[in-house]
């Protein structure tokens, strides 16, 4: 293996607010925390801690080079209740952002990424059409009072799998099961996208800038049928990757309501992104009308099929939708010993590199070990390691991977010698 960096592409590393910072309680996942749904019962609200880290982060990613970075806000702090904004907060934002940016290392910012306020969330989140007013309000203060120092923005992260996970499967707060229910929430969701997309472009425009780029980070999956000479299971494979994702990205980039979005005024076609966000981990193989995994592939350590040519797949897939540039805007793996991230670096960036299409970032997943929702602190995503008792930081061999790369622009045999002998894990048995 040797490839260069593709010209024009960034490399940088992303994260999520309720995930990394710590110091809030006043959210959804805090109060399935005290419910006791997380896994190892790791505590969110200290997460690891980056809130009061943050300057020593930030040291760290200039050290390793990082060359831009996706970096979350956390809502339920910002408003801890209805319509009452803490400006210490805020000033906390603008002055970290700020940092970054004097460190030469843009902010792509996400302002929703799966954590609600308390108080939203008793009045039913986004399962209920308005309470969309109450996203936009909170966009449009978070704008007026960055977009001097932000001209990028993720208006929602993954909302497949807020919905799936959180209303369909009940993993995740609310614990609902309900396909109505989840159809609902992408709708809304798709709803509350479209208009931010137009509101947050308003405001910057307003604010005098006209360099604004706005888009989702989509989860987005390869989809393969368990055996490919099967037409039943070809079917069942396209079935399961519209409902549980394209039909989605469609609406949210188009405008175009198909099953299970439905209609709402906001959905009307257009175009709504400036960039294809894609956050891409593993393929999903199914034989029905079900989610599963290929038996005895390469996996990571949540058992997850490691497969990067999908990279390039789900990326083909929405560059077809709408002629955009993309971002990869998360991609990573869970190895908890860091045994094969480097590995699986190298392969999903030289896929990204040789597919010819215009890819323009690719933020890892995840800077430093992160709170995993419902995984807890026992999966580890970070080129930076945590330790759990200390919140002391120590970079990793994939970390130290990765500032090479940035460094020499691409991998060279040597490098990819020295770093990546990892071999990955492989399941056995079928899952799902
Ligand atoms: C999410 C992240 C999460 C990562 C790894 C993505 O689905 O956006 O918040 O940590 O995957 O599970």
């Amino acid at each position: 293996m040797e490839f260069q960096l593709k010209d024009g592409l960034l490399l940088g590393a992303a994260s999520a607010a309720t995930q990394i910072e710590g110091g809030d309680d006043n959210n959804n996942w805090y109060d399935w925390y005290r419910r006791g749904y997380i896994k190892d019962d790791s505590d969110p609200s200290a997460a690891v801690d980056h809130y009061e880290r943050w300057r020593e982060d930030l040291a760290l990613m200039k050290d390793m080079g990082i060359q831009c970075c996706r970096m979350g806000l956390e809502w339920s702090r910002i408003e801890p209740q209805d319509g009452v904004f803490d400006e210490k907060a805020i000033a906390h934002y603008r002055e970290e952002i700020q940092a970054l940016k004097e460190a030469g290392i843009p902010v792509l910012l996400t302002l929703h990424h799966f954590s609600n306020p308390q108080w939203l969330e008793e009045r039913g989140g986004f399962v209920q059409r308005d309470n969309i007013t109450y996203y936009l309000r909170f966009v449009r203060k978070m704008v007026e009072s960055v977009g001097d120092l932000v001209s990028e923005y993720i208006t929602i992260n993954e909302p497949n799998v807020y919905a799936y996970n959180g209303y369909l499967e009940g993993a995740w707060p609310p614990g609902r099961k309900s396909f109505l229910e989840m159809s609902r929430v992408m709708t809304n969701m798709a709803a509350a996208h479209i208009e931010a997309y137009g509101l947050i472009r308003k405001t910057r425009l307003q604010m005098g800038y006209k360099d604004t780029r706005v888009g989702v980070a989509n989860h987005l999956r390869a989809f393969a049928p368990k055996d490919p000479k099967n037409p039943l299971q070809r079917f069942w494979a396209e079935r399961v990757e519209e409902l549980f994702q394209g039909n989605l990205t469609k609406a949210m980039c188009t405008g175009r309501a198909v099953f299970p979005i439905g209609k709402h005024p906001s959905i009307v076609p257009g175009e709504f992104c400036d960039f294809h966000g894609v956050n891409y981990y593993t393929r999903s193989t199914v034989s029905g009308p079900a989610d599963g995994t290929a038996e005895n592939c390469p996996v990571n350590d949540l058992g997850w099929e490691i497969y990067p040519e999908g990279i390039v797949e789900v990326c083909r897939k929405v560059y077809g939708l709408l002629k955009k540039p993309i971002y990869i805007t998360e991609n990573g793996t869970c190895d908890n010993e860091d045994r094969f991230r480097a590995k699986y670096i190298a392969e999903h960036l030289q896929a990204v590199c040789e597919s010819g299409l215009p890819v323009e970032r690719y933020y890892h997943w995840c800077f430093c070990d992160n709170w995993e929702w419902a995984e807890g602190l026992s999966a580890r995503f970070g080129l930076v390691h945590v330790d759990e008792e200390t919140r002391k930081r120590t970079v990793k061999r994939s970390g130290e991977f990765y500032k090479r790369v940035i460094a020499e622009k691409g991998v060279s045999k040597a490098l990819y010698q020295e770093f990546c002998g990892g071999e990955y894990p492989r399941n056995g048995e079928e899952q799902g």
